[in-house]
């Protein structure tokens, strides 16, 4: 069982009871080219969010071990709630500054593809890869416009992702802890490879935004790896104190 599983069941809980607002008084211009700047990128990040998770609700149902279950289901089901309520805070920034919605995006379709093969492991690190891709992407979103309600949506957003980010890395840290070594080492090869990817992709298709916050794709590859490192890559002497020796 996950050590750590009651108190995100508290944390997501209490986000659900409690989520965060972005304040109504606050600035909301948006310049001709700002809008012109984020649309397209707010748009497809908006169809990213609004996922139902029910292929991820199912390969819950099928990991999860009797004891778990019920709390592991009550967490992503509060998790994938706090993603359509990003999805929600989108749309109604992007509805009042008449931004179109998207109904498809071919990074949003990929990463949907993907996270439909396989188990829970292998669905939660193309979703943590996608976690850690849109708070180096909020960050450098909030970046690029003056206007104050977009600036907090997006820290409000990435805070969450964050949180998001910490539970999946501590899932996916506990469901290689039994493994050997070389396959300790392979599988963190591969989510390097997958998160490299997928980044790059990211880049080349939100680069205006990217490139306006004064990323490169060097630059971003960095920044997303740096998030992986921390949460999935921890430092020997950290590793010594894990409880998974990971
Ligand atoms: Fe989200
Ligand atoms: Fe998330």
């Amino acid at each position: 069982m996950l050590q750590d599983l009651p108190i995100w069941l508290a944390h997501f809980r209490s986000q659900a009871a409690h989520p965060r607002l972005v304040p109504t008084a606050l600035d909301d211009t948006l310049t001709g080219r700002e809008r012109r700047l984020i649309a397209q990128s707010i748009a497809t990040f908006q169809l990213g969010e609004s996922s139902q998770g029910a292929h991820l609700r199912a390969a819950v149902r099928q990991h999860c071990g009797a004891q778990e279950q019920h709390a592991c289901i009550e967490i992503f089901d509060l998790l994938i709630a706090e993603e359509q309520r990003h999805a929600s805070l989108l749309g109604a920034f992007m509805q009042d500054h008449e931004i179109p919605r998207r109904a498809h995006a071919f990074t949003d379709q990929a990463f949907r593809a993907l996270r439909r093969l396989g188990g829970l492991e292998a669905r939660l690190r193309i979703l943590v890869t996608a976690e850690i891709i849109g708070i180096v992407f909020y960050r450098a979103l909030e970046g690029v416009t003056d206007c104050r309600r977009l600036q907090i949506l997006c820290r409000s957003i990435a805070a969450d992702e964050l949180a998001h980010v910490a539970f999946q890395s501590q899932l996916l840290l506990q469901m290689r802890g039994g493994r050997h070594g070389i396959a300790k080492l392979l599988t963190g090869a591969w989510e390097q490879c997958v998160l490299s990817a997928a980044a790059l992709v990211v880049f080349a298709t939100q680069r205006r935004v990217l490139k306006s916050a004064g990323y490169g794709p060097a630059l971003f590859l960095h920044d997303c790896r740096s998030q992986y490192a921390f949460y999935l890559k921890w430092p020997p002497a950290l590793r010594r104190l894990s409880p998974h020796g990971t």
